[in-house]
C-alpha cells in the first residue's frame, strides 16, 4: 500500500475513469483488450496508459493486452472500492438528498451510515434507507459507529466549524461540496473539494475554443 501512496495525483485522478470504463467493457462481455484499443476508446495515448498502469506494477502482457476483469479488479483494489469506509453526510438539503440517493457509496469504497442536519423540520425524514438525525447527535453517533469520512453539503459559513468538530470526532476525510476552501491544520486529514461548476467551465472553455475556431474560419472565408 505504501508503494501506491507516492503515485502522482494526476494518475490517481485517471484511475476511476479506467475503472468505470473497464466496468462498461465487462458489461459488454469484453474479456480482453489491447492497449491500442483501450487507448483509442479512452482517448488517451497507449504510452500514457502503459505509464499509468506501470506505476502499480503493470498489468498488461505483450501481445495479449489487458485482461478486462483482472485489470478492473486490480484498479478497484488500488482505489479501495472493495472497502466499506463508514461515511456520514452533513446537510440534508437539495444537494445532500441528491448525493445520498443517487451516488452508490457501497461500490466506491464508502458506506453511508448517517445523515445529519440542524433543521428541526428535516429531522426524522427518510433519505434513501437512512433517517435524518440532528447534528447534536453527531458525537454520540461517532462514538458508537466510528465513521471515518464525511460528505459536507452545508452552506459555506457553517463548514469550518462542522469540519473542526468532525475532526475531533475521528473523521479523517472530507468530500466537501460546500464551496468553502476547507483548511484543516492536520497532515493526516484528507480533503477532496468538489466544484461541479468547474466542470461546466471546462465545457464552456472547449465551446469557446470550438466556436472561436469556426468564427475565424468563416472570417477567413469572407475575406
Ligand atoms: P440547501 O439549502 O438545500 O441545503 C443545505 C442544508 O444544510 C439545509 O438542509 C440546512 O438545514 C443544512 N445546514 C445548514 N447549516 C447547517 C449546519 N451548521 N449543520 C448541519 N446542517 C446545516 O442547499 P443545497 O442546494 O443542498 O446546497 C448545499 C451547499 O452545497 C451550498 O453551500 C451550495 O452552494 C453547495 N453546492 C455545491 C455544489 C458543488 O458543485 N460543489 C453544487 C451545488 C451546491
Amino acid at each position: 500500500m505504501s508503494k501506491n501512496g507516492s503515485i502522482s495525483s494526476s494518475v490517481i485522478k485517471r484511475l476511476p475513469r479506467y475503472y468505470r470504463f473497464l466496468g462498461e467493457l465487462k458489461k459488454q462481455g469484453v474479456d480482453r483488450i489491447s492497449s491500442r484499443e483501450l487507448s483509442q476508446q479512452m482517448k488517451l495515448t497507449a504510452s500514457q496508459i502503459r505509464q499509468d498502469l506501470n506505476c502499480f506494477g503493470g498489468f498488461g502482457q505483450q501481445g495479449y493486452g489487458y485482461h478486462v476483469d483482472e485489470l478492473r479488479e486490480e484498479i478497484g483494489k488500488i482505489l479501495g472500492v472493495d472497502r466499506q469506509f463508514g461515511t456520514i453526510l452533513i446537510g440534508a438539503g437539495n444537494l445532500g438528498n441528491a448525493i445520498a440517493t443517487h451516488i452508490n457509496f457501497d461500490t466506491r469504497g464508502c458506506k453511508l451510515i448517517g445523515i445529519f442536519d440542524n433543521n428541526e423540520q428535516l429531522i426524522g425524514r427518510q433519505v434513501g434507507n437512512l433517517t435524518v438525525r440532528h447534528t447534536d447527535e453527531i458525537p454520540a453517533f461517532c462514538n458508537e459507529h466510528h465513521p471515518i469520512a464525511a460528505v459536507l453539503c452545508i452552506p459555506k459559513q457553517a463548514t469550518q466549524q462542522i469540519a473542526d468538530t468532525l475532526v475531533l470526532m475521528g473523521i479523517k476525510a472530507f468530500w466537501n461540496f460546500s464551496h468553502y476552501g476547507l483548511s484543516i491544520g492536520y497532515d493526516d486529514i484528507i480533503v477532496e473539494n468538489v466544484h461541479l461548476g468547474d466542470s461546466l467551465m471546462t465545457l464552456s472553455y472547449r465551446l469557446n475554443v470550438l466556436t472561436s475556431e469556426k468564427e475565424m474560419e468563416s472570417d477567413e472565408y469572407e475575406q
